[in-house]
């Protein structure tokens, strides 16, 4: 459970934060001061912290200034009222993670704390190359065959030396993985790491997301804005999907490559940064290049450190230790005990292609786990499991994401829904999820609310909300076909 700092003066406000918080299933600490905030994190750090810029004794731009050196990894919100936004845009660029403008709507914030809580997770969960001891929470990169031993070497190798390194491979093959193990082993190991997933920011917010805005740069820009590269000033950047970042963004990292600076949206100056980029796709970069959507002199740049991720059809023997490795840690987050699977699944996983690699067969070995219900995993729950493998526990394929657009797009012609038309998609799309968690569960709500990565009171209240019936097991609607 992520445990979250509060620090402000209004007892109101760190009572109304606590009861939220709570209710998203968070563990939370509070403190009055500046002063009291420090020695909390000092003493034992929280996993976030938010803190009011404005406070009595030590102000938040100190506070913050001393958190940060204590626990520079620390992600921090900072809470702003109006007539203090510089402050907070300084804290930005000194590396708070982001700043919100008091009164704040509870949805974003909430939003704002979950992608704070998860650029921690990525920059503090360690990734281990070497076998690790089973209760550990640490994640591991798995994998003895040949190809992953070369990959091993690789990272060994690049790590320390500070190069751009360019990482490719089909898609669920383990770059995100990597791209920490590099860093974790890097140099910069104890300064920030940001992933910026250059497909899941729309083009028009990725270029002011990475590079940041001068005031009054466009329409809205009311306040200057402090971008990514410039807050992980002295850390590495992760470019995620880098092949599909729109060409004119292309054109500003070479630059940064090149001359280690960037310039602000509507600035005139150049900013000098050190970071150290590394950058992952799936994509065939050498098509996009001939296709004239990836810049040529971006791709030689780029690639003269490549790391190549093998398929996991290509490496056969690893198949059966992720087996194990997703079994015993979905089991044990599932509270299963003795998680067992019989040698006809294993030679069933043994024998299936993996198109969606490892990813595919860590969801597979959930859903199987799920089925199973208890009883060693057997066949049955391994095709069930792979028959479902198109929609993903985990919304993050492309295929899934197309799907929905589809249904949405569907959804959006009909003309029965022209009224309170996102509420009633939201709702509706809610209600399916909650339904499908149910029944893979067996209706099995603390197992459901894991899935959905919901706390169990909030999807008890929203079982509730939507009126879903869970004394019998939810029957199966004909959401399937709709959502493919
Ligand atoms: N060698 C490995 N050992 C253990 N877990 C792995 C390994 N490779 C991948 N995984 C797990 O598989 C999942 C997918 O990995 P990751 O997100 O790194 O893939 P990716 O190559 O970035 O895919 P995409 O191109 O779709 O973004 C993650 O949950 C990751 O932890
Ligand atoms: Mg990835």
């Amino acid at each position: 459970m992520a445990t979250i700092l509060v620090v402000d003066d209004d007892a109101q406000l760190r009572q109304s934060f606590e009861k939220i918080l709570l209710e998203e299933g968070y563990a939370v600490r509070t403190a009055s001061t500046g002063e009291e905030g420090i020695r909390m994190v000092e003493e034992d750090p929280p996993d976030l912290a938010i803190m009011d810029v404005r406070l009595p004794g030590v102000n938040g731009l100190e506070a913050f200034e001393a958190i940060h050196k204590q626990e520079p990894k620390l992600p921090v919100i900072i809470m702003t009222a109006y007539g203090t936004t510089e402050t907070a845009i300084e804290t930005t660029k000194r590396g708070a993670f982001d700043y919100v403008l008091k009164p704040f709507e509870i949805p974003s914030m909430l939003s704002l704390v979950r992608q704070a809580l998860e650029a921690g997770r990525l920059m503090c969960s360690r990734v281990e190359m070497e076998p690790i001891p089973a209760a550990s929470s640490a994640e591991a990169l798995i994998g003895k065959s040949k190809a992953m031993q070369e990959v091993y070497k690789s990272i060994g190798r690049v790590a320390t030396t500070d190069a751009t390194v360019l990482i490719r491979g089909d898609s669920g093959t383990g770059k995100e993985l990597v791209a920490r193990a590099i860093y974790q082993h890097s140099l910069r190991e104890a300064r920030p790491f940001l992933v910026i997933n250059c497909v899941a920011i729309p083009d028009t917010l990725l270029e002011s997301e990475l590079f940041g805005y001068e005031r009054g740069a466009f329409t809205g820009a009311s306040h200057r804005r402090v971008g990514k590269i410039e807050q992980a000033d002295g850390g590495s950047v992760f470019l995620d999907e880098i092949g599909d970042m729109p060409f004119n963004i292309q054109a500003k990292i070479l630059r940064l490559l090149q001359e280690k600076s960037i310039e602000r949206l509507g600035g005139r100056n150049p900013i000098p940064v050190d970071v150290r980029i590394l950058a992952a796709t799936n994509r065939n970069l050498e098509k996009a290049v001939e296709e004239e959507r990836f810049r040529e002199d971006l791709y030689y740049r780029l690639k003269v450190v490549t790391l190549w991720l093998p398929r996991l059809q290509e490496r056969e023997q690893d198949i059966h230790l992720l087996s194990e490795y997703f079994l015993e840690k979905f089991s044990r987050e599932m509270e299963v005990e003795n998680p067992r699977i019989t040698t006809e699944a294993k030679e069933l996983l043994s024998r299936y292609p993996w198109p969606g690699n490892v990813r595919e067969l860590s969801n597979a070995i959930q859903k199987a786990l799920i089925f199973s219900r208890g009883y060693p995993i057997g066949r049955e729950e391994i095709s069930k499991a792979m028959e479902e493998g198109e929609i993903s526990l985990a919304v993050e394929t492309v295929s899934t994401e197309e799907a929905i657009r589809t249904w949405v797009d569907e959804a959006l012609r009909s003309p029965s829904m022209d009224r309170g038309l996102f509420e009633t998609l939201t709702d509706r799309f809610a209600r399916i999820l909650i339904r499908e968690a149910l029944n893979l569960t067996g209706g099995n709500r603390s197992r459901a609310a894991k899935l959905l990565g919901l706390s169990r009171p909030t999807l008890l209240s929203k079982i509730d909300k939507y009126q879903i019936r869970t004394e019998t097991r939810v029957k199966d609607e004909s959401h399937r076909g709709s959502l493919k």
